[in-house]
């Protein structure tokens, strides 16, 4: 009676403060109810499920009950009691080692599904959030299919995978960084190991334990609609940040996954999920490189790539995954497929499904089929088409990233408060220690690409008009994966500091004013830039600033730069954008250009920093700016390098100081 009525107590308590938090909330930059229909992936194609999602801040709730902080490297200091995992395996059936290599989709599967099939691991897919999207609701979907698992017959915990790509930007209020190809111009690895830390606590504070990156995908054409998630043409720059980013993530028991294995980025034309067609030195010189470092650094996982090299699918290369990855590489942790890639593969499910696995795919990312999978892979092995060795290697390599994650430890969860090991809400999410570091990223991302008529730094006591869409939108200076999986150029998607507020922050309690009309000032600040994309939605080889992905009030704002230097005023070109884009005619009208890339929530303040000069710019391009667009698709590694079709070349970058170290 006594626990009944504790619940019941319990339960008022949380449902009416529930109430007080929804009705009573507001937040300073974002409207506390944002309606958003997302672009939420299904299957390949996508619908726009005109889902509600109301964007609440929930304060009180995430109280410091989390039975567990792993602090620092906990996980990392985990030593892997290999009996226990044979012991573990040799205990299974068949039906339930096949559960354990299956990867469902929230919305694919009920907690039922998870204690009856024995399924290892759920994701949320781009976008796919919980009806009310904050830390706690997340925790809260996060411990049903986490206590489903608890009952099903092998009691074996799932991971929980989704794609925090640059913060745990799934998560309405998280600190979002820039994306990687701003940190690739940053290229500090003492920063991407902060940046990894600091994700890990933003996702541990919803308990979850899985993140589909770090993407360390070499850009050889910046047609590609990932650009933005790649660090760099260099296939050494991506290497030399890829151990940090692992480190940061997984010391904090948050499994990591590189991705996507291999050749994501050498496609032909940059065509998302293309053809590579490139000799297999070509492969091993830049494509390969980073996962020399990720394998180093102890990557739990690695994803396999949709994209194929010379015809041959990634997704059913037995050379590439076992012979090269897990052979010679030494590759320990498990692999898995990417979403629905098995699909793409020759013949019937059966066929996609014995490919894939015989190639040494461990995990199946199969959100919506998981079930037939299933069926099919248990009739493989009784047919003789899978074999049970495959199987038996497979579920031990999970098993044992299950344990490198902590979730065999006594203390994954407390019986006492009924919760599994996370970070509370108040040490872990959106602090102002995140936000700086977030901040200090934007920094230095940022790349003074030219610098005339002494038009930066601004000045404090002077009058600077700030104008383009960009200025005022958190949505396009996030970019994709923000909230929802292609992000969204709303205003107010997600809290954050915009340009504008960011550059009036630095002038208050100064001489000077940041306005929003060009006649009233003598320094123009324009903000050109790219609508959120992702993934092949972003494919592009029209990349003015006009084109297919720019903001369509671009060509307004470029109209105001003529009068503007008719006028003699002095233009700054400030572009959020998630790779370079051709600047054409108008470049020889802007007296400053800086690259901003796609700099998060975060933007305002770090912008505002350097703008103002009270930090120095130390970004370089890590890709190649093409001059025209016969220079997309230049970059270092080009047999045919051609500078005259070149407008910055790669390690572009200049200072305040003039000097530019990387010439
Ligand atoms: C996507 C992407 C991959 C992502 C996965 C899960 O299609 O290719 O990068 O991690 O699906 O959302």
């Amino acid at each position: 009676m006594k626990k009944l009525l504790v619940g019941i107590i319990l339960f008022l308590t949380t449902f009416s403060t529930a109430c007080a938090v929804t009705s009573a909330t507001t937040t300073t930059s974002t409207t506390d109810t944002t309606t958003s229909s997302e672009t939420t992936q299904t299957t390949t194609q996508t619908t726009t499920s005109n889902t509600t999602t109301t964007n609440t801040t929930t304060t009180s709730f995430l109280t410091d009950t989390a039975p567990v902080n792993y602090e620092g490297s906990y996980c990392d200091e985990l030593v892997v009691d290999y009996d226990y995992i044979d012991n573990l395996l040799a205990s299974l059936t068949l039906e339930e080692k096949v559960g354990q290599m299956m990867q469902a989709e929230k919305n694919g599967v009920s907690n039922n599904d998870v204690t009856n099939y024995n399924l290892g691991s759920i994701l949320s897919g781009g976008g796919s959030a919980p009806s009310t999207n904050d830390a706690y609701n997340w925790y809260l979907m996060y411990k049903g299919f986490q206590d489903a698992a608890r009952n099903s017959s092998s009691e074996i915990p799932i991971i929980y995978g989704l794609d925090a790509v640059h913060g745990n930007n799934n998560v309405y209020r998280a600190t979002m960084f820039p994306h990687n190809i701003g940190l690739g111009a940053a290229n500090d690895p003492d920063l991407m190991e902060r940046i990894g830390l600091i994700t890990a606590r933003e996702i541990r504070v919803t308990g979850m334990n899985y993140t589909f990156a770090p993407m360390i995908g070499v850009v050889q054409d910046i047609s590609w609609g990932r650009t933005y998630e790649s660090l760099s043409e260099s296939a050494d720059l991506v290497a030399g940040l890829t151990g940090a980013y692992i480190d940061g993530l997984q010391n904090y028991c948050i499994g990591a996954s590189a991705k996507h294995f291999v050749a994501d980025g050498g496609t032909d034309g940059g065509h998302d999920q293309g053809n590579a067609i490139m000799t297999e030195e070509e492969v091993r010189a830049i494509h390969l490189v980073p996962y020399y470092d990720a394998i180093e650094a102890g990557v739990y996982t690695i994803m396999i790539s949709y994209s194929s090299i010379n015809g041959e699918k990634m997704h059913a290369s037995e050379y590439w995954i076992q012979d090269v990855l897990k052979d010679e590489m030494g590759f320990d942790g498990f692999v898995i497929s990417d979403y629905e890639a098995i699909h793409q593969l020759p013949g019937d499910y059966y066929a996609q499904l014995v490919s894939s696995i015989n190639a040494g795919v461990d995990m199946l990312m199969e959100p919506w089929s998981w079930k037939d999978a299933i069926t099919n892979i248990i009739a493989a092995v009784g047919a003789g088409d899978i074999s049970m060795n495959r199987i038996d290697d497979a579920v031990r390599r999970i098993l044992i990233i299950k344990y490198k994650m902590g979730l065999f430890s006594e203390d994954f969860y407390d019986e006492s408060t009924q919760t599994y090991y996370r970070l509370s809400y108040s040490e872990g999410f959106s602090t102002d220690e995140n936000k700086a570091v977030a901040r200090e990223a934007v920094r230095e991302s940022l790349v003074l690409l030219k610098n005339e008529n002494n038009a930066l730094p601004l000045s404090k006591d002077q009058d600077v008009a700030v104008i383009g869409e960009g200025a005022v939108n958190i949505g396009i200076q996030c970019g994709g994966w923000t909230i929802g999986w292609q992000g969204d150029d709303n205003r107010s998607l997600t809290p954050g500091t915009t340009i504008l507020a960011g550059m009036r922050e630095a002038v208050s309690g100064t001489n000077g004013t940041v306005v929003q009309d060009i006649y009233e000032a003598d320094t123009v600040v324009v903000v050109l830039s790219e609508n959120p994309y992702a993934e092949y939605y972003g494919d592009n080889d029209t990349l003015t600033l006009t084109g297919p992905t720019a903001t369509s009030t671009n060509a307004d704002v470029l109209e105001q730069v003529l009068y503007a230097k008719s006028e003699g005023k002095k233009v700054v070109a400030l572009i959020l954008a998630g790779r370079p884009l051709i600047l054409g005619q108008y470049e020889q009208f802007f007296d400053a250009i800086v690259m901003a890339w796609l700099p998060g929530t975060e933007a305002g303040h770090g912008i505002a920093d350097v703008l103002y000069g009270d930090y120095d710019f130390t970004g370089k391009l890590p890709v190649t700016w093409p001059k025209n667009s016969t220079g997309i698709g230049m970059n270092i590694n080009s047999v045919n390098y051609n500078p005259d079709v070149v407008l910055y070349p790669f390690g572009t970058g200049l200072s305040y100081k003039e000097e530019n170290p990387w010439t």
